[in-house]
């Protein structure tokens, strides 16, 4: 009888690099859809074309604006009107208070997000105005004047009072641009804030309803809860969590998250956050490393002289 064996052999290669080539390819462009980065430069939006007045832009920020009604500024001390839960009670979430989003959204985006927020945070799908279905933050329709020209102005007046991107932690990014949608467990953050030290139960308990009411607003307001993302550091790679914060539809057609809006700079820190999360150990690693090598340097010299002086006499 002849040998089999080869034509075996063939079949199974060709239905192994089948699967491969064909079937893994298509499976792998379905599940993980390349995305090609923008850069965060939102290139859909129209640009500010006039130059902001920080004096007007404070006087159309706290008055006509009416951007304070319903956000804090903290850095100048305009506290917010209510609490947290009641906050998300009325809009679905909190607004977050508006310090630092100079620093933290890119310029064009924040101009368009005041002009018109479902285009800029790209939900329209979910807020269609000629169904009645408003999205929580009013747009902006000017105070008298030329509203672009305001828009410049507030615009001008936020980046004006927020600190600078070398003192932007990225605690503060995270907390700002995400944290009132995402809890982070395993840095006791929840959407209503760092989870305070409770020396007795029943304020801890008091909190966790707190924070419980705020989740169900939140819930009717996204359609199901936002992940928590203390992990999602390991279980994405750098690449798929850049192109879906900056724009979640890219890879989640008809997702409710927003587009957020953050600059390139910004999300390197939100990433350096959820790598604070993930993955604790990362300074003593590299730490170790380091020590590693001064240690092999060391050795290869103390190498090196020995071999020499063993070599020495048998020339
Ligand atoms: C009627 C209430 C209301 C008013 C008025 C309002 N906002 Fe908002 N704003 C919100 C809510 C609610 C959110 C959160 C929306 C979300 O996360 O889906 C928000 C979100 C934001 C964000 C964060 C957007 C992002 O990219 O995540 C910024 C910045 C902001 N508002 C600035 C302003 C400025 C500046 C003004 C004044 C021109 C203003 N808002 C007026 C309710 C309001
Ligand atoms: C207004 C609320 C809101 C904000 C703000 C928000 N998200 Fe989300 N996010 C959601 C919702 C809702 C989902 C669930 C999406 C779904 O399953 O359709 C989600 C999902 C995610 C996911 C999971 C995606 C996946 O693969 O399943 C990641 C990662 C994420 N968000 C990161 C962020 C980051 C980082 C920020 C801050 C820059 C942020 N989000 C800000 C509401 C929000």
């Amino acid at each position: 009888m002849k040998n089999k064996e080869p034509l075996i052999l063939v079949v199974v290669v060709a239905f192994s690099l089948l699967v491969y080539l064909l079937v893994e390819t298509y499976a792998h462009s379905v599940m993980h859809k390349h995305v090609d980065s923008q850069n965060f430069e939102y290139k859909d939006l129209p640009p500010v074309t006039k130059t902001g007045d920080i004096r007007n832009g404070k006087v159309l920020v706290t008055g006509a604006g009416a951007c304070i009604g319903c956000h804090s500024i903290e850095s100048e001390g305009i506290a917010a009107n209510i609490d947290v839960v009641s906050a998300a009670a009325i809009y679905g979430v909190n607004p977050p208070d508006l310090s630092d989003v100079g620093v933290l959204y890119e310029t064009k985006f924040l101009a368009n997000l005041i002009k018109n927020p479902t285009h800029a945070l790209n939900v329209e799908h979910k807020f269609d105005t000629s169904k009645g279905q408003m999205h929580p933050m009013v747009a902006f329709y000017g105070a008298g004047g030329d509203i672009d020209q305001e828009v410049a102005d507030m615009v001008a007046y936020l980046k004006s009072i927020a600190i600078s991107i070398d003192d932007l932690t990225p605690k503060m990014a995270y907390e700002n641009a995400c944290g009132r949608c995402h809890s982070m467990a395993y840095e006791s953050w929840t959407e209503i804030g760092q989870t305070p030290k409770f020396k007795n139960k029943i304020n801890e308990l008091a909190y966790e309803i707190k924070t419980l009411k705020y989740q169900d607003s939140l819930k009717a307001y996204m359609g199901k809860l936002p992940p928590d993302l203390s992990m999602y550091y390991r279980s994405r790679s750098e690449s798929f969590l850049s192109t879906f914060v900056e724009d979640p539809q890219s890879h989640l057609k008809g997702t409710a998250m927003p587009r957020v809006g953050v600059t390139a700079e910004v999300f390197d820190k939100l990433y350096e956050h959820m790598a604070d999360s993930a993955d604790t150990k990362r300074a003593e690693r590299d730490a170790i490393g380091k020590n590693v090598m001064i240690y092999i340097i060391i050795f290869a010299i103390f190498a090196f002289l020995w071999k020499k002086q063993v070599w020495r006499d048998l020339k």
